[in-house]
């Protein structure tokens, strides 16, 4: 049997409802068909975003969206996306699939999808191509309610009313597609366009907090890109990102989504708990310079990346989800939640038909894949405080060099007093009895969940319902005891009233 402790007298840090965010870019049919199909659509809309798409979000709890990119980012110029739709420009998506951009889906629209899924904002602005002016204009654009040039275009724009950015992004993967940038150069570059993201006085809203501006961040290990940009600007920045895809082999063979060995399996998993290093070695950096933890580490790009679907255009990035995705976010979400002290956002790429997406579509057609329902199990850790936990694990798989723990966990406690405890069992064979302790409390009620099937189980258009949560009715509990056997390749959540 192996040991759980969860100690509720032990609160750590809170779990801003931000880490169980998400992103999209323009990129394949993240936006268009996923969750923009325009106001003449048949398929049933409101004001243009589909309105399955949106509930089912709503429902799931998605507290904050990135946009525009992502690559994409670093060549969008605002102005093309605004104003009458016939007259907005005609581009190329030189990024993803040489595809024609026509701009119907722009600020407005984006502001128009959160207020319809009741999220903050995450907008990130173009450094690599763009111009600070043409930055600090977008924000004057969205922001700023007094007399000024761009504030009278939103105007004409039949948007009288400013819109609110909560957090801004100054440029995506620098390092790479956002203009192949040295962290010296960046550093500079962040500290220039930051200061004209200007935040703007709103008299009707006086309580609008600042933007919260985020600095681009490494990709995966790139410890001398944390260590400089921070070192150089880490004063002028709010938040840096971190970007890591969990890709089980390279980038020129990655793997199918669906077809896949046991040890690909355990592969996948153990490029999944590299996050846990990764928050740790850039965490300890972060450390050394910001020891009261005020700049945050959001990781607003993160998920699994395989070779897309066969027959799919190849630069859409359209990838199925199986029981591998839901063990990578439910593994991932705990990691999350365990470091949330400096982890304070996260956005899981990206949200609809694109990488690990969290729902599929298909023309009128929609489902939920099995990470949607990891999140939707997870989602009562948002805003809820970490309390201390730890479970004995062990080492398994099949080859010595890919060995991974059995078993990640969190805990949180909300602030009515219920806990909620999220476990996952990585192992395809073996289920693990757990014998459980919630320290000093006397259990009232405890009812649970599970997300379990096989390893490569995954929803179809015709089969939507294949991995699916489910009630888990496998423990017992008296007093301060929680006793069950947690099955192979699974996802529990646990609720937990004293
Ligand atoms: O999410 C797909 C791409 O991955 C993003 O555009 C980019 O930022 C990253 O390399």
């Amino acid at each position: 049997m192996a040991k759980l402790y969860v100690n509720p007298n032990i609160k750590r840090s809170k779990i801003n409802k931000e880490i169980y965010g998400h992103f999209s870019e323009h990129l394949g049919r993240c936006i268009y068909e996923g969750l923009y199909v325009g106001e003449n659509s048949d398929i049933p809309n409101t004001n243009g975003m589909r309105n399955d798409v949106v509930a089912a979000l709503k429902e799931m709890g998605l507290p904050v969206l990135r946009w525009p990119g992502g690559c994409f980012a670093d060549e969008y110029h605002w102005q093309d996306g605004i104003g009458p739709k016939e007259s907005r420009k005609k581009i190329i998506n030189t990024h993803w699939g040489g595809v024609v951009e026509d701009n119907s889906f722009g600020t407005h629209e984006y502001m128009e999808l959160c207020r319809q899924l009741g999220c903050e904002t995450y907008i990130n602005g173009n450094v690599g191509s763009g111009s600070v002016r043409e930055m600090s204009e977008w924000v004057e654009y969205m922001t700023f309610n007094g007399v000024s040039p761009m504030a009278q275009l939103r105007k004409e724009n039949e948007h009288a009313d400013s819109y609110e950015i909560n957090y801004f992004g100054v440029g995506n993967e620098n390092w790479g597609c956002g203009g192949n940038m040295t962290p010296e150069y960046y550093a500079n570059e962040f500290r220039r366009y930051e200061t004209y993201v200007r935040n703007y006085p709103n008299p009707d809203n006086p309580d609008r907090k600042p933007i919260f501006k985020v600095a681009c961040g490494p990709n995966s290990s790139d410890y001398n890109w944390t260590e400089t940009v921070v070192k150089n600007a880490g004063p002028y920045m709010d938040g840096l990102s971190l970007h890591h895809y969990t890709i089980p082999h390279n980038w020129s063979h990655k793997g199918s989504a669906t077809q896949f060995t046991d040890a690909e399996w355990y592969l996948t998993m153990k490029h999944a708990i590299y996050m846990e290093e990764l928050l740790h070695i850039h965490g300890a950096i972060l450390d050394r310079y910001d020891p009261s933890k005020r700049i945050a580490l959001i990781v607003d790009e993160w998920g699994t990346w395989f070779d897309c679907e066969p027959g799919t255009n190849p630069g859409f990035l359209y990838q199925q989800n199986t029981m591998r995705d839901a063990l990578v976010a439910g593994i991932t979400l705990n990691i999350f939640n365990k470091h949330s002290d400096r982890v304070r956002m996260a956005n899981i790429a990206q949200l609809v038909n694109v990488l690990q997406a969290v729902i599929l579509t298909e023309g009128e057609k929609m489902l939920l894949t099995p990470t949607y329902h990891v999140f939707h199990m997870y989602k009562d850790h948002q805003d809820a405080t970490l309390v201390d936990s730890y479970v004995e694990t062990k080492e398994i798989g099949l080859e010595e060099e890919n060995m991974v723990p059995n078993l990640y966990e969190s805990a949180s406690i909300a602030v009515d007093g219920t806990l909620t405890l999220t476990m996952t069992n990585l192992s395809l064979e073996e289920s693990t009895p757990i014998d459980g302790q919630i320290i000093d409390k006397d259990i009232k009620a405890c009812t649970a969940t599970i997300l379990t099937n096989e390893m490569d189980a995954y929803n179809t258009f015709d089969a939507p319902t294949v991995v699916a949560p489910i009630a888990f009715t496998d423990f017992t509990f008296t007093g301060s005891k929680l006793t069950f056997t947690i099955p192979p390749c699974s996802v529990v959540k646990f609720t937990v009233t004293f």
